[in-house]
């Protein structure tokens, strides 16, 4: 792998759960994000893919320095940023930016697209100064495919996808080395979204960013991903490169999520298994004992509820080297049975074969 640029381990962000109004007494704690480890490599994409409420969010804003985590650190290139403040703390959020999932409600209605783009250089003078902003926010609308001339306009005269495009530019503003993007084409019709995720990839090369590319369906990172982190309850349950993950799944949960991507080819939707997940994700408050996914898992265990499975690669492939070699977090990890092969043409019973 390359050189890491983030280095994130035991990440714990919990939210007390309290009751009262006067006397606020905490009788809890969500546990949005609950021990989370993966690292970045320069120039690598990671796509970070779970269900609504798994802590997706959650760990783009700690990635952001936008909340301070309850445990654990982030490294960016070696440096402990989550104890930060001040000077030091600004000067590494620049360097990380976000890039948020709902175009229509992150920006401002009453701001033109200028001063959208712009308004990083207002607190980082430093990047920009004064008299060359303009020209510089006309150069960042060209590079994301839009016209310089828009800087006057405002975000209700643009598309959905242009609007993404906005914050795509307002991201790159301050020359960020990482940008994180919480669900960037979720909200986006089906027909911009490959667009958008193809600007995004022409970005990371021309600017030699680092990714953390966040989906709540796995079929949508695919093709900007090196590696994929799949997430549950405030997890990584599985990681791996995009073709361990894809091709060679070993945990149950994201075996799940892909039998439900849709598959073009008729034939092979014909054969594979769909597997239908069965009851509620519990909540973040109340998280199941040992493995947090035995409640929906179709083989759990005794030792399932006994034990945490640990983010590592399962023994049974360790050493083999395969594809299946990747670290997934399951006492019972096993690749899926793989998709049955289309029946092979019956013999006719007359003996009328071929030839
Ligand atoms: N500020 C907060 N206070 C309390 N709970 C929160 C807060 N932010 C998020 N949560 C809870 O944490 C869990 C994870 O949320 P989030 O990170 O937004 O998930 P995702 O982005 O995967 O949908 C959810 O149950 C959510 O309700
Ligand atoms: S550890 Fe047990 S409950 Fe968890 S995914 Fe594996 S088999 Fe299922
Ligand atoms: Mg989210």
């Amino acid at each position: 792998m390359a050189e890491p640029i983030l280095e994130v381990t035991g990440l714990v962000k919990h939210y007390p759960l309290t009751r009262g109004v006067l006397f606020k007494k905490q009788i809890g704690s969500v546990k949005a994000v609950d021990g989370v480890d993966f690292t970045l490599g320069r120039g690598e994409t990671l796509g970070v893919v779970g269900e609504s409420g798994c802590g997706k969010s959650t760990v783009a804003k700690l990635l952001c320095s936008l909340e301070r985590p309850t445990a654990g650190a982030i490294r960016f290139k070696g440096e402990d940023i989550t104890r930060l403040s001040g000077k030091a703390l600004k000067a590494v959020r620049r360097n990380i930016q976000m890039v948020f999932q709902d175009p229509y409600t992150s920006l401002n209605p009453r701001m033109t697209v200028g001063d959208i783009v712009g308004e990083p250089y207002e607190i980082h003078p430093e990047v920009a100064p004064r008299g060359d902003r303009r020209r510089r926010v006309q150069e960042l609308l060209d590079v994301v495919g839009l016209d310089p001339e828009y800087v006057n306009r405002y975000p209700h005269q643009f598309s959905g996808g242009q609007r993404q495009r906005i914050g795509i530019a307002r991201g790159l503003a301050l020359r960020p080395e990482i940008i994180v993007a919480d669900e960037p084409v979720s909200a986006l019709d089906v027909s911009v979204q490959a667009q958008v995720i193809n600007l995004m990839a022409r970005l990371q090369s021309e600017f030699d960013l680092s990714y953390v590319f966040i989906a709540h369906d796995l079929s949508i990172v695919r093709h900007i991903s090196d590696r994929v982190g799949v997430m549950y309850l405030g997890r990584i349950v599985e990681i791996g490169r995009d073709a361990e993950i894809y091709d060679h799944p070993t945990h149950p949960y994201t075996q799940a999520l892909l039998s439900a991507v849709p598959v073009p080819d008729p034939e092979a939707r014909e054969r594979r298994e769909r597997i239908i997940l069965t009851g509620d994700v519990p909540s973040p408050a109340d998280i199941p004992s040992g493995c947090r996914f035995r409640t929906r898992c179709w083989k759990a265990q005794r030792r399932c509820a006994q034990e945490v499975p640990a983010l590592a690669v399962p023994e049974a492939f360790r050493g083999t080297g395969g594809p299946a070699a990747h670290a997934s977090a399951c006492h019972f990890a096993e690749e899926a049975a793989p998709v049955t092969p289309a029946a092979p043409e019956e013999p006719r019973p007359d003996g009328d074969g071929p030839g």
